[in-house]
């Protein structure tokens, strides 16, 4: 009688052991199965440091829109030549991103403020993908002049789902240091991730 308990006892416990790894396995087929790409530009660094904050907590894959004639010059210069290009709608040509946008659910797509909308390196990047059925994430960095970027970022966004969005606050010197508090954005991401 003992040895029968004993043996139902050692069969719960191998029926136990082997639940346990199934139930993980399945949950890391849920994972990979809901797949976020960040996308981000950034001139100076802002923009990339959320982007990848965004993408160690989600997790989620993460990729640069950089354009194909880079803006090299001084600080004036760049944002002279910004403005030019916001003026007169400018898109430059931005290099292939090396991943497929249609491959995930959820694309995140960051922009710096450039002359109150987003950089025309963005602009480019919603012309040349097709975001309609996914659900999008926009954020943007700015230094104290947010204009109408996120309605801008909406807009281009066409037939998406605009799940959520942010927007965060550097330095008004155009430096890197972060004015939004680290645990706002924390709470935000964890708010849609
Ligand atoms: C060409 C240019 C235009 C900018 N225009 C604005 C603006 O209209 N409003 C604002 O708040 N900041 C503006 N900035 C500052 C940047 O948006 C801000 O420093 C941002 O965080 C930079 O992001 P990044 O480091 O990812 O490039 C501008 C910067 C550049 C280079």
């Amino acid at each position: 009688m003992n040895k029968n308990i004993v043996k139902i006892m050692a069969a719960a416990a191998a029926l136990l052991m082997t639940a346990f790894p199934v139930a993980a396995a399945e949950e890391d087929i849920m994972t990979d199965n809901s797949k976020t790409l960040v996308v981000y530009f950034s001139h100076t660094g802002n923009t990339k440091s959320i982007a990848e904050r965004i993408a160690a907590a989600v997790p989620a894959d993460i990729v640069r829109i950089e354009t194909v004639t880079p803006y090299t010059g001084s600080p004036n210069e760049v944002s002279a030549q910004g403005k030019r290009e916001v003026d007169s709608g400018y898109r430059p040509a931005i290099k292939p991103l090396g991943v497929n946008p249609a491959d995930y659910d959820r694309i995140v797509i960051g922009t710096p403020t450039w002359w109150y909308t987003m950089a025309p390196a963005v602009a480019t990047f919603f012309d040349t993908v097709d975001l309609s059925g996914k659900d999008v994430v926009l954020y943007m960095t700015n230094a104290g002049w947010p204009g109408h970027v996120i309605k801008d970022m909406t807009a281009a966004a066409k037939g998406a789902d605009v799940i959520a969005s942010k927007e965060i606050l550097f330095d008004s010197n155009g430096g890197n240091r972060m004015i939004t508090p680290a645990a706002e954005i924390d709470e935000w991401i964890a708010g849609w991730k």
